[in-house]
């Protein structure tokens, strides 16, 4: 395997309107900002694997913009294809006061991303060390990049965002899926609606075996648990759990402005330390939740995450 990691997925034009609050149906309120940048599930996460100096291949179908982004990023883009005529997906984001959001998102180019397109970048997937999927694309294009990577020593990670209903789809892709991460909502429905309580670790921790027993291919669930950290269940010791959460100073005091995309900036941040510095799971999700600590601090989705050289010492490999 070489040393990059492969991202298949979506990227949007990311349109943020901040307000005090989120309005309810059929009100209209005063914003207080709006502001315009790049987004899209795989597109943050390449770019923030790519901002910790990894190599990372974006795979998508949308504007010049956003490839030139890439490349200004560092992102390869190799196997990003723009279609001619066909709207970019866009990405309606509505943050309030307290840094928490409603996402809608219209898929545009990225709905076209089919079987075909990952099928023609089968060496570079199999050649990575980590292949990264999100649902934000066609399920039946990220079933397939999946399985092209099991049939290979390429490692797989999927974050089930958004959440689907296609529940036959589900099983079929987490048979291909070596490590899982969901947050407290996806646990709920992967784990065949076991009752889970994010205050009590122990729910958390019954939800991820029973999803572990019911998804015999994974072998790591992560479940991210927003400003609380992870948690972290191994299948060889399904018994224990691993609580990990961000150092105390990883924000270096600065209040929480905007939450959008934190959790891409995570799974970036992990598959960078699990490829580039070749560390342990538990020690690379630690590392990954101190970079992800310092976006939330900071308005955007990919303007806001942190630089290699923004990290403290012991997160710098
Ligand atoms: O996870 C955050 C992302 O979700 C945003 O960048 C938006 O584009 C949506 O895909
Ligand atoms: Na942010």
């Amino acid at each position: 395997q070489e040393r990059y990691i492969c991202v298949i997925g979506a990227s949007n034009w990311d349109m943020f309107t901040y307000c005090d609050r989120i309005p309810v149906i059929g009100e209209t309120i005063k914003g207080t900002d709006f502001k315009v940048s790049f987004g899209g599930k795989a597109a943050n996460q390449a770019v923030q694997a790519s901002l910790l100096n990894t190599k990372s291949l974006g795979d998508d179908v949308f504007g010049n913009n956003t490839l030139n982004n890439f490349k200004i990023r560092g992102v390869s883009v190799e196997h990003v294809n723009i279609v001619p005529g066909v709207p970019s997906g866009c990405a309606s984001i509505t943050v309030d006061k307290e840094g928490s959001n409603n996402i809608i998102i219209v898929g545009g180019s990225n709905d076209l991303l089919g079987e075909q397109d990952v099928i023609e970048a089968t060496k570079t997937i199999q050649n990575a060390s980590y292949l990264l999927c999100q649902l934000e694309v066609n399920l039946k294009t990220t079933l397939k990049a999946l399985s092209i990577a099991k049939e290979s020593k390429c490692k797989t990670i999927l974050n089930v965002s958004p959440v689907t209903n296609d529940t036959e789809m589900l099983m079929n892709m987490l048979g291909c899926v070596d490590i899982l991460i969901v947050n407290e909502v996806e646990l709920i429905k992967l784990s065949n609606d076991h009752q889970v309580d994010v205050e009590n670790l122990e729910s958390v921790h019954h939800g991820a075996r029973e999803l572990l027993r019911l998804h015999i291919m994974v072998s790591d669930v992560i479940v991210t648990l927003g400003a609380k950290g992870c948690v972290l269940v191994n299948r060889l010791s399904i018994d224990k759990y691993q609580h990990i959460k961000h150092r105390d100073n990883a924000t270096m005091g600065k209040p929480v402005v905007d939450t959008t995309g934190a959790g891409d900036s995570f799974i970036g941040a992990l598959a960078h330390y699990l490829t580039t510095s070749m560390l342990p799971l538990a020690e690379s999700i630690e590392r990954a939740c101190n970079v992800a600590a310092i976006c939330v601090t900071r308005y955007g989705t990919q303007t806001s995450y942190a630089t290699f050289l923004e990290l403290s010492p012991e997160d710098q490999i």
